[in-house]
């Protein structure tokens, strides 16, 4: 794609460097409190994309998920994180997860990218798994990392082939970012018939 931020060694760089300042040093409290509330998801396999230290993906695998990290430039040695390219992630787990979370991975993709990162996620989750999208910023901003979001996007790039069940502004994101994220709750159609349905619509998530 020509762009730096689809290279692993610009992210690399950034660890290295210290220029790191989207990492919150422990997990995110919109997806703590997600796991005590309605709409915490059943028990089962979760990939993370892009989990850089991976604070979250720890988080959940405490709280008894089989959860797996994916980025292609940090892999912490103390929990299981594979060097992948996100966008291969689908090809390589076809109906691989019961969901996956993403956090500040999708506005670290070049948006050019989003449609086929979209897609890859859905391939990578089974009939009935979920995607949930910690998205920000949701903002109109020049450039990026991180690469601002228009909230149309979440039904162009994330809806197709999906059931919305649950789209918030969380009151509770962490200082800076608040009312400049989106928690979206996404399911992939059993049938695998795309789009909206009879059992689909708000409620909590089923399994
Ligand atoms: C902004 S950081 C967010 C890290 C983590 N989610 C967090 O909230 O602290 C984006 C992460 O995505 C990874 N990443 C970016 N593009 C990727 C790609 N195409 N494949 C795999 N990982 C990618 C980067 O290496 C980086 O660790």
């Amino acid at each position: 794609m020509g762009h730096e931020v689809s290279d692993s060694a610009y992210w690399a760089g950034r660890y290295r460097s210290g220029k790191d300042g989207w990492d919150l040093g422990g997990p995110c409290p919109v997806l703590v409190e997600l796991l005590e509330g309605p709409f915490a998801p059943p028990r089962g396999r979760f990939a993370f994309p892009g989990c850089g230290r991976g604070h979250d993906l720890r988080h959940w695998i405490e709280r008894g998920y089989e959860a797996v990290g994916f980025d292609f430039a940090h892999q912490p040695d103390d929990l299981p994180v594979e060097p992948l390219d996100v966008l291969e992630l689908g090809a390589c787990y076809p109906e691989g997860f019961d969901g996956v979370v993403d956090y500040t991975c999708y506005c670290a993709l070049h948006p050019s990218r989003r449609t086929d990162y979209a897609a890859s996620l859905r391939g990578a989750l089974r009939p009935g798994g979920l995607l949930i999208a910690l998205l920000f910023p949701v903002e109109a901003r020049e450039g990026g990392p991180p690469f601002g979001i228009d909230e149309g996007e979440i039904e162009t790039v994330l809806g197709p082939g999906m059931d919305l069940l649950h789209l918030e502004t969380p009151p509770n994101s962490v200082r800076p970012r608040l009312g400049r994220e989106r928690l979206v709750i996404l399911q992939k159609p059993r049938s695998g018939r795309p789009g909206p349905g009879p059992d689909s619509g708000r409620g909590a998530p089923s399994g």
